[in-house]
């Protein structure tokens, strides 16, 4: 297998980058803080207060699994039934390993968006060659037009395509075939249109809520003269669970943990009640929860209501806005604000850095915690370089509590998501989900390399399911699978058919 990387702009490992057009978007209006106040609170109290906003006991666990299970039971039931929009994804046939051919995968979740093509060589020869390319958005994009987002997006397409070549091969006539991974709420239409229903993830384009993004695509595409065609349009979570079930038959679930999260699982079409009149060969469908709505019982803290408050979408995503990667460095940022005003924390000035919102990224609050040294050196230099104050052993201590309190709620009710997501389906078919292997793909930076935030999820699933059950519950994570796993739908799709 060849792989070719070229990357014009630079991928953070949650795919963001400190973007001052971002922060201007989420942007602390009139709060100018004029002088540090004297030091009546202490920082204790405040660190107290937060660990018990923040904890996930047994109960609370318990309470957000179920809650899970009963919001997608809402959501399948009538359309609007739930918070989880539970998003019917017309796919209905999961790669097989016969796919063959040469097929295209373009990828638009975050900041940056992806190309890649994959030489199919059915069942003998898997996956012969892939070749992606990585390309960062410009900020002023994320906040400009939808013909300007999708042009840009159409001309890194059509830049990569020209340098197709080697073991990539299409035959005579065939127009080439794409699968379109586009990671934000998307009502389908079909297996290969659908309708933006919200920009997430701090994404504001104007002109796209409410219009098909494939025909966005092919909109730009024509005025770029490029005779391409989607073939499949599929959310992130989609692409994983078929790039994975590609190797593993036993994968049922597809949880992304990254910027923003979500999770898409199999489910049966007679547990579907609001599918009206939906044939499927197999009896069974991708459901895409967009979980990242979901918000019943969650513990949370005054941090948090105040992000929500002030970000894009107040109201919205609150679940995505407690667990993941592009909010975890903001929450810990403005518990640590508090805390250098209230208490003093860093003696007796401010920084601006700490001021400014999202200056503190969710990578930060990783490397924090991996400070194993006696003086926490790293932590120190941290706090220096990105948060642009000086501070003592005993201050660092705590923002490293900080950091843990903040990583370790994210991690174990992400965990108490997957759960519920587990037992619903289990309840509807008995044995065939804990009664056998059963594996959770799973993508995303913040999961992929954040080794404490994975160990706390893992640690929620065992509490809430007990050794016994989690013995047959695999939390894999499947690295670049969703690029993979749209290209193998665009196979699946195709309108030449796939096994010629
Ligand atoms: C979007 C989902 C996506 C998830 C992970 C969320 O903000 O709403 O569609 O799957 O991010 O990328």
């Amino acid at each position: 297998m060849s792989v070719t990387v070229s990357s014009p702009g630079v991928r953070s490992i949650y795919g963001s980058t400190r973007s001052p057009k971002l922060l201007g978007s989420l942007s602390w209006p009139g709060r100018v803080i004029m002088a540090v106040q004297s030091n009546v609170i202490s920082v204790a109290p405040i660190l107290t207060k937060l660990k018990k906003d923040c904890a996930t006991p047994l109960p609370v666990l318990r309470h957000v699994a179920d809650a899970m299970a009963s919001d997608m039971r809402a959501g399948l039931a009538v359309e609007g039934g739930s918070d989880l929009k539970m998003i019917l994804s017309y796919v209905d046939s999961l790669p097989t390993g016969n796919e063959k051919g040469l097929f295209y995968a373009l990828d638009l979740g975050g900041t940056n968006f992806r190309v890649l093509r994959v030489q199919l060589g059915g069942k003998e020869e898997r996956v012969i060659a892939t070749e992606f390319e990585q390309v960062s958005i410009p900020p002023e994009l994320m906040f400009g037009t939808s013909e300007e987002l999708f042009d840009f997006i159409a001309s890194g397409l059509a830049k990569f395509a020209e340098k197709e070549g080697g073991k990539f091969n299409l035959p005579d006539k065939q127009t080439r075939e794409i699968g379109f991974t586009f990671s934000f709420p998307v009502q389908q239409t079909s297996v290969d249109s659908g309708i933006l229903i919200k920009w997430t993830k701090g994404f504001a384009v104007s002109g796209t809520a409410g219009k098909d993004v494939v025909a966005c695509l092919n909109e730009a595409m024509q005025r770029l003269g490029l005779d391409m065609r989607v073939s499949a349009l599929v959310n992130d979570t989609v692409g994983t669970l078929a790039g994975a079930r590609y190797w593993d038959d036993d994968v049922m679930v597809a949880v992304i943990l990254g910027t923003g999260t979500n999770a898409c699982y199999v489910e049966r079409i007679d547990a579907i009640p609001k599918l009206q009149c939906h044939n499927s060969t197999f009896g069974r469908t991708i459901i895409n929860t967009e979980w990242g709505a979901f918000s019943n019982g969650l513990p949370l803290t005054e941090f948090d209501r105040e992000m929500d408050a002030d970000s894009i979408n107040p109201g919205e995503q609150i679940f995505e806005k407690t667990i993941s990667g592009m909010y975890l460095g903001e929450i810990v940022r403005r518990v640590l604000l508090k805390m250098a005003q209230a208490g003093e924390l860093f003696g007796d000035s401010i920084s601006e850095k700490l001021l400014t919102p999202f200056m503190l990224r969710t990578p930060d609050v990783c490397a924090i915690q991996q400070d194993t040294s006696k003086d926490l050196e790293v932590v120190g230099s941290f706090l220096r370089d990105v948060v642009g104050v000086s501070s003592k052993l005993s201050a660092r201590q705590i923002v490293v509590e900080v950091c843990d309190t903040i990583a370790k709620r994210g991690g174990r009710l992400a965990g108490a998501g997957i759960v519920g997501i587990l037992e619903k389906m289990e309840m509807d078919s008995k044995g065939l989900i804990f009664g056998k292997r059963t594996v959770v793909a799973m993508d995303g930076g913040l999961y992929e390399h954040y080794p404490q935030y994975r160990t706390y999820l893992q640690e929620a699933v065992n509490e809430l399911l007990g050794p016994e059950i989690t013995k047959n519950i695999v939390i894999e994570h499947t690295k670049d699978g969703s690029g993979i796993g749209a290209a193998l739908l665009a196979a699946t799709n195709s309108k030449y058919g796939h096994n010629f």
